[in-house]
């Protein structure tokens, strides 16, 4: 006898055999209960009859009792079959029931697909709507989806690199998370916003080629696709140039679709390529929506976006910023990347300068974006100063980087993309955190572990920090 899933019990038919699961229903039919048992392969109608010593027992079994069951697998008579369900064609004639544990009736119901649930409340109790079908199904696919990832760059030859949580801010756009240090009063780590830098100088390092299932922190309100917390396959490369970038990308994606989403119709494919100008005067969108027939389910318009605008300017701080970050290489418009040239440009008009900036849009959303990165120390230096930033400021925050910059840095690219947008968009979901096991709610926070939450004041003297009163 083995302790099986419940998808196992196919192949038993005829043996003995002993399960574990939750109870997803129950229903007494005279001298007969039937108690459908759950586990994360699936659900096996169990029953009992009036003879067993285990009947009385089993009447006052409860949904979600937790209980190890011992019986005989069978087929069920032609007219029992339920087809919709993948056991539907057995059933198991219970010999000993068991119960591991009860459980109260559940303040949510889990077997619906969950979305007409306030999801205030499903947050709360995250680890019982992760019970529901659906979410399980979410998990295992993400879970797939990563291994196929890294197996895939693993076998180009890519080497995953974990880089510190625990760092210093980078330029990526959003707020910093900041961590206060005990050993070093008023000083602060920042949680990464991306490993961007990290995996430059893993560069510089000879890594060549560089890959991560990264977690990034950004303080940005969330919203249907955006969590302050999220995951990015995160990659680099070097002596490459942008196609070799792309091609990679395409691979990896077409890939993944036909090997973890068979069902699902790529559009169009090698993906088409569109420069921002393009998109923007045709879609007024630099992500735009490309399927057929947005009703479709199941297609998937993926494409290529190059040629964006080096700078943007930023109404709120009357200042240049980068578009996508500032290690972005510039380039003139007629694609010269000659450092004079883009030297005097940058010092002039850095409203005319490209970069060599790409995103991956699929049906509508960014889900991925990336560069060939500046490896001149000259040209990184006056690109910070476009943005703002006095020679000092820039010493001060990226001195690391142009210090690595001096011992032989290689060519460099790379990009990132969003694998939580990606499996929204492949399951079928309406928001990313819906294929996250604990996300935040709108308003960044956890109402489950109840995050954030106040310190105490010892903590918070052991940091040197005081709050200050609400004004
Ligand atoms: P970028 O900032 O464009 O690039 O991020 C890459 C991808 O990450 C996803 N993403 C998010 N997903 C969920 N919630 C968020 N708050 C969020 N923010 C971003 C998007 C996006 O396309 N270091 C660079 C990459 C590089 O240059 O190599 C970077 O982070 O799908």
């Amino acid at each position: 006898m083995k302790n099986l899933s419940i998808i196992e019990a196919l192949n038993k038919i005829g043996e003995k055999i002993e399960i574990y699961g939750w109870v997803d229903s129950i229903r007494e039919h005279g001298k007969i209960v039937f108690i459908d048992l759950r586990d994360r392969t699936g659900i096996l109608q169990c029953l009992i009859d009036a003879k067993s010593e285990y009947f009385e027992l089993a009447k006052n079994i409860k949904p979600e009792y937790v209980l190890r069951i011992e019986g005989f697998v069978k087929e069920r008579d032609q007219r029992m079959v339920n087809p919709n369900i993948e056991t539907g064609h057995i059933e198991l004639l219970i010999e000993k029931i068991e119960v591991l544990n009860k459980a109260e009736p559940l303040p949510i119901p889990i077997d619906t697909d969950g979305y007409e649930i306030n999801e205030e409340v499903r947050l709360k109790y995250r680890y019982l709507d992760l019970r529901r079908k659906r979410m399980m199904r979410n998990l295992v696919l993400r879970s797939k989806t990563i291994k196929f990832i890294r197996d895939f760059l693993t076998d180009k030859g890519f080497i995953e690199v974990e880089t510190p949580i625990l760092t210093k801010s980078t330029p990526e756009g959003a707020r910093d998370y900041l961590v206060p240090s005990r050993l070093h009063k008023g000083k602060f780590y920042a949680l990464p916003q991306s490993p961007q830098q990290y995996k430059q100088l893993l560069m510089v390092a000879g890594i060549e080629k560089y890959f991560q299932i990264a977690r990034c922190f950004r303080d940005e309100d969330p919203r249907g696709d955006r969590q302050p917390e999220f995951t990015q396959v995160d990659i680099e490369m070097s002596f490459v140039e942008r196609e070799d970038i792309l091609k990679l990308v395409e691979e990896l994606l077409y890939k993944l679709v036909k090997n973890i989403f068979p069902d699902k119709k790529i559009k169009e494919y090698p993906f088409p390529i569109y420069s921002y100008e393009e998109v923007m005067k045709n879609y007024n969108s630099d992500k735009p929506d490309l399927r057929n027939n947005i009703n479709d389910i199941n297609e998937l318009a993926f494409a290529f976006i190059i040629d964006f605008p080096m700078f943007e300017w930023k109404e709120t701080e009357n200042r240049w910023d980068a578009m996508h970050h500032p290690f972005t290489q510039p380039k003139t418009k007629s694609g010269s990347k000659e450092k004079k040239i883009l030297l005097e440009i940058l010092e002039k008009n850095p409203e005319e300068l490209l970069s060599e900036q790409y995103d991956v849009v699929l049906n509508g959303y960014e889900i991925g974006g990336g560069s060939i990165r500046i490896y001149d120390p000259d040209i990184l230096i006056k690109v910070f100063e476009v943005m703002g930033n006095t020679k000092e400021d820039v010493l001060n925050k990226f001195g690391h980087l142009l210090e690595a910059f001096k011992y032989g840095v290689p060519p460099h690219g790379g990009i990132a993309l969003g694998i939580d947008r990606i499996l929204a968009i492949l399951l079928n979901e309406p928001s990313i955190r819906e294929v996250i096991a604990f996300p935040k709610t709108g308003e960044a926070r956890d109402p489950m572990m109840e995050t954030p939450s106040e310190v105490s004041k010892e903590q918070l003297d052991e940091l040197g920090i005081e709050i200050k009163e609400e004004l």
